[in-house]
């Protein structure tokens, strides 16, 4: 990779800011300075350093952010502000996994990662989204059946969704959709409403409970494989 795609990967700026950055001598390659922005650095083996920082490239990352209600899942911040800039990391390739309404709370995946974003948003493997889920009255028991089965929203039939019911007012639904205002959709569809939202767990990941809502971490393996 060239010197100057790297660092800008890394988070120093447009491609020209870096060529500054390299022509201002600033930039060590394997310890010596290194003045040709065009120079190609193995990014496995050898060592950069940006005024006196090593800079770790990883090729892709992968964030889970307990996400705020007031935030939204959009680079577009004009109403909002947006879930990315919760996550202090310069890269300008980061995307949001999915969508959450500016309203609903819990576990967003954040990462550079686009095949990795579509296969959990739109893979041919369902994967299923647990929410909690708070309503404004007692839940109608009866509509347990047709969610398990499969409900038309608008000229959709969603696929079956899985119910948890934890009291009168509060359940963990799980769906393998991602359909706009989905839950609420789904709740109203059953004659009740929304009070709270929150995303727990995609596939078999669960938003991790030290995580305060607004802080994130970075994902291991051992959580990639669980999702
Ligand atoms: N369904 C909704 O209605 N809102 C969300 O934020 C996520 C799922």
């Amino acid at each position: 990779m060239r010197l100057d795609k790297f660092l800008a990967h890394n988070g120093f700026g447009s491609r020209k800011d870096c060529k500054k950055i390299i022509k201002d001598n600033l930039v060590l390659v394997n310890n010596e300075v290194e003045v040709n922005p065009g120079k190609i650095i193995d990014v496995k083996v050898d060592v950069i350093n940006v005024d006196g920082f090593d800079i770790n490239y990883k090729e892709q990352v992968y964030y889970m952010l307990n996400k705020p209600a007031g935030y939204i899942c959009s680079h577009d911040d004009s109403l909002y502000p947006s879930a990315l800039l919760l996550i202090e990391d310069l890269r300008t390739d980061l995307i949001m996994v999915g969508r959450l309404d500016v309203d609903t709370e819990g576990l967003l995946l954040i990462t550079s990662d686009g095949k990795f974003s579509h296969q959990v948003s739109h893979g041919k493997k369902d994967i299923l989204k647990q929410y909690y889920v708070e309503l404004v009255k007692d839940f109608d028991l009866k509509y347990i059946k047709e969610l398990e089965a499969g409900i038309m929203l608008g000229d959709d039939l969603l696929k079956p969704a899985k119910v948890e019911m934890l009291d009168e007012k509060s359940m963990l639904l799980s769906i393998s959709q991602g359909k706009y205002h989905q839950v609420k959709r789904m709740m109203h569809y059953c004659d009740n409403e929304v009070l709270f939202l929150r995303r727990e767990k995609i596939g078999n990941l669960s938003l991790d409970e030290n995580l305060e809502v607004g802080e994130y971490k970075e994902l291991s393996l051992k959580d990639l494989e669980a999702i």
